[in-house]
């Protein structure tokens, strides 16, 4: 049973200046919930109670949501507004939220790094909470993810097919099948153009790591951009058949861009008041 669930929040957010000045990307509402709720809810329904963020600075906006705020609760308390507070009450009920700051934004690959300290040594959920998925049919994709590891014991990527000329955009890998929608992957390219690309399994934000990917992590040099990459320490697993991928059912919103967040949020919007606006 995985416990721990890694959620990297220190990214700048550029996508969405000036929105993003000085409010985290991971706090912009979806309707009336902030992104990073979406994503630690998905984690609690797979069991992992522990939530740790690896935050930077002007992120505290993330430490307070997942924290008691006295006043609001004094005001609204014995009101009818109180149920409103409902969801996120229930969030911090059930789960335990751990920080620890990134101090320089020198990628992803360094984000999980600095989240070692968190984790400790065990299996982990990694979950980037400007992906924002949904399965209206079934388990979540964390959920998905955790029972493919508790079958095979190794890391999981979520996958996604992605039209061939957007495969720029994401760490797209190559592998065998090995059922319908599983995959032994054999390597990973970050970022491809169209032509080099392996295939069209296009990574996205959600993973179960095992916790030798640290030890890997340390000695991986920066990669593309000059950052630590997490395709690249996944890749150094993969030599060794030790990464899944898993095509997860559901849908996913790239809430990073303006055109997936807006998406998103006509989509939950419809799914909640039920328009079709
Ligand atoms: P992105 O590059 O998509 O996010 O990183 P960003 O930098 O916040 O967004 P833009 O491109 O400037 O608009 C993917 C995820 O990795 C985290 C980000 O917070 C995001 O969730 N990340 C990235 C870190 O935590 N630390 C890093 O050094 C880099």
């Amino acid at each position: 049973m995985i416990r721990k669930c890694l959620f990297p929040v220190a990214g700048y957010g550029t996508r969405f200046l000036p929105a993003t000045k000085s409010m985290p990307k991971e706090m912009l509402p979806v309707v009336n919930k902030p992104l990073v709720q979406y994503g630690v809810e998905e984690a609690i329904e797979a069991g992992m109670m522990n939530c740790a963020f690896v935050t930077g600075r002007g992120k505290r906006a993330i430490a307070d949501h997942f924290d008691i705020s006295y006043e609001l609760e004094h005001q609204i308390a014995g009101s009818n507004k109180e149920s409103l507070l409902d969801s996120i009450r229930d969030v911090i009920n059930q789960g335990t939220f751990t920080m620890v700051r990134q101090r320089e934004m020198l990628g992803l690959g360094h984000a999980v790094l600095t989240g070692e300290s968190l984790i400790g040594s065990e299996p982990f959920g990694m979950l980037l909470s400007d992906d924002l998925c949904v399965n209206d049919a079934g388990p979540g994709v964390m959920t998905q993810l955790a029972k493919i590891y508790e079958r095979f014991g190794c890391s999981v990527v979520a996958v996604q097919e992605v039209p061939m000329e957007e495969v720029h955009r994401y760490g797209v890998i190559d592998g065998q099948q090995l059922q319908d929608g599983l995959y032994r992957v054999e390597s990973m390219v970050e970022k491809p153009a169209a032509d080099n690309a392996p295939s069209n399994l296009a990574i996205i934000g959600r993973y179960i790591l095992t916790p030798d990917i640290f030890d890997i992590l340390r000695n991986t040099p920066p990669g593309a951009g000059g950052e630590v990459q997490i395709t690249d320490a996944l890749q150094t697993q993969a030599k060794n058949g030790s990464v899944l991928a898993y095509k997860f059912h559901g849908r996913r919103f790239d809430c990073g861009s303006v055109p997936g967040f807006v998406e998103a949020t006509n989509f939950v919007f419809n799914n909640l008041f039920g328009t079709n606006t």
